[in-house]
C-alpha cells in the first residue's frame, strides 16, 4: 500500500492520464474521469466531480492539446486549459488536497536561444499556448498546495502523438518531409508519470517539507534536445522490428515549407533545473526514454501476435 490519499485523475485516458493510472496504481483509491464522464468546458460539472470524489490528490493530465483547431475553437480551449484548471484549484483550496497540473513549452515565443528557465516571460504564438498560459495563472492566483509541470513533445506507447504517426506514416509512405529547424524536448508519457509519482511520493512522506518549500511551476521534460526531423530519424533508427526494416526516407524542410493554422515556436527546449535542484529528479536523456517506448511498442506487438 502506497499510503497516499484518495486520488483522482481527470483525464485518465490521455497519454498522460493512461501512465499516470499505471504509476500509481497501488494507490488504496483511484477515481478517474475522462469525457466519457464529466464535461470540462461545464463548470458545474468540473465542481461536482470535484466535490463528489473528495480526493486528496488531483492529477488533471486533461487537456484541449489539438494546437491547430485550437485556432478555430479559442472558446473550447479556453475552457478545458484555464477555466477548468482554475476550478480544480479551487475545489483542491477548499478540500486541503494537492493539485497536480500539466503546461506546456507551447506558452513560450521560441525567441530565445538558449533553454527556457521558469522565470522567463511567456509569449504564446498560439491559442493553444495562451489557454494553458490563462490555465497556469490561474491556479497560481488560487495557490495552495499545486504542482504545475510545463513539459513539451508529448508522446508514449498510447494516444495521439508524433512517435505514431511517424510509424503509421511509415507504413504508407517511402518519404518523408519533416521539419528541422524547430528545436524541443521530446518527453515520453511514462517518464512523465514517474517523476510525477516520485514528486507525489516526496510532497506526502513529508521529505518536500511544507508547501511553501515546493508548492510551484517546474519544467520537466527529457533530457536533451532536437527537432521534428531529428526525433523522426532517431524513431525510424529503432523501430526496425516494428517496420519490418522498411523505414522511409527523412528529408529535412523548414518550418516556412510545413504551414500549419498554429504557429510554432522554434526554441521551446526547457531547462529543468529547478526540478533537479528542489526535487533531486532528472529525467533520462531523450534517446534512452524513446528506447524504452519502443521496446514497450515491440513487446506489445508481439503479445498482440
Ligand atoms: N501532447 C503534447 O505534446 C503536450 C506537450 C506539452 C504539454 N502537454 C500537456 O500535457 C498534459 C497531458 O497531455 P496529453 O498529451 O496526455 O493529452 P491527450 O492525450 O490529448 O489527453 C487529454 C485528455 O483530456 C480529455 N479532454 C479533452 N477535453 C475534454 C473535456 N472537455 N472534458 C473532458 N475531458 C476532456 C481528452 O479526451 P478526448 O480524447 O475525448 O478529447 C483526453 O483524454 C496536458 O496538460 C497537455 O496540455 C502535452
Amino acid at each position: 500500500m502506497s499510503g497516499l490519499p484518495r486520488i483522482l485523475i481527470v483525464g485518465y485516458a490521455g497519454q498522460v492520464g493512461v501512465e499516470l493510472q499505471r504509476s500509481f496504481s497501488d494507490a488504496a483509491e483511484i477515481i478517474c474521469h475522462d469525457r466519457d464522464t464529466v464535461d470540462l468546458a461545464v463548470a458545474d460539472q468540473v465542481r461536482a466531480m470535484v466535490r463528489s470524489a473528495a480526493p486528496g490528490i488531483i492529477l488533471n493530465a486533461a487537456a484541449y492539446t489539438a494546437v491547430d483547431r485550437a485556432e478555430s475553437e479559442p472558446e473550447a480551449a479556453m475552457a478545458v486549459n484555464a477555466m477548468a484548471p482554475g476550478i480544480l484549484a479551487e475545489e483542491a483550496m477548499r478540500l486541503g488536497a494537492l493539485l497536480v497540473h500539466y503546461s506546456t513549452d507551447y506558452v513560450f515565443d521560441g525567441s530565445k536561444s538558449g533553454p527556457w528557465i521558469e522565470t522567463d516571460k511567456p509569449k504564446p504564438l498560439n491559442v493553444y499556448g495562451s489557454s494553458k498560459l490563462a490555465g497556469e495563472e490561474a491556479i497560481q492566483r488560487i495557490g495552495g498546495s499545486y504542482l504545475i509541470f510545463r513539459t513539451s513533445w508529448v508522446y508514449g506507447p498510447h494516444g495521439n502523438n508524433f512517435l505514431l504517426t511517424m510509424l503509421r506514416l511509415a507504413r504508407e509512405r517511402e518519404r518523408l518531409d519533416i521539419v528541422d529547424d524547430q528545436l524541443g524536448a521530446p518527453t515520453t508519457s511514462i517518464e512523465l508519470a514517474g517523476a510525477t509519482r516520485a514528486i507525489v511520493n516526496g510532497v506526502f512522506t513529508g521529505s518536500c517539507g511544507s508547501a511553501n518549500n515546493w508548492a510551484g511551476l517546474y519544467h520537466m521534460t527529457n533530457s536533451g534536445a532536437t527537432s521534428w526531423c531529428g526525433f523522426a530519424r532517431a524513431i525510424f533508427a529503432r523501430a526496425d522490428a516494428l517496420l519490418h526494416g522498411k523505414a522511409p526516407a527523412v528529408m529535412p524542410i523548414a518550418t516556412t515549407g510545413y504551414v500549419t493554422p498554429a504557429m510554432r515556436p522554434m526554441n521551446s527546449v526547457l531547462s529543468n533545473e529547478k526540478l533537479y535542484t528542489r526535487f533531486g529528479i532528472r529525467l533520462a536523456p531523450w534517446e534512452t526514454a524513446l528506447d524504452a517506448v519502443i521496446q514497450r511498442l515491440t513487446a506489445q506487438r508481439f503479445d498482440e501476435t
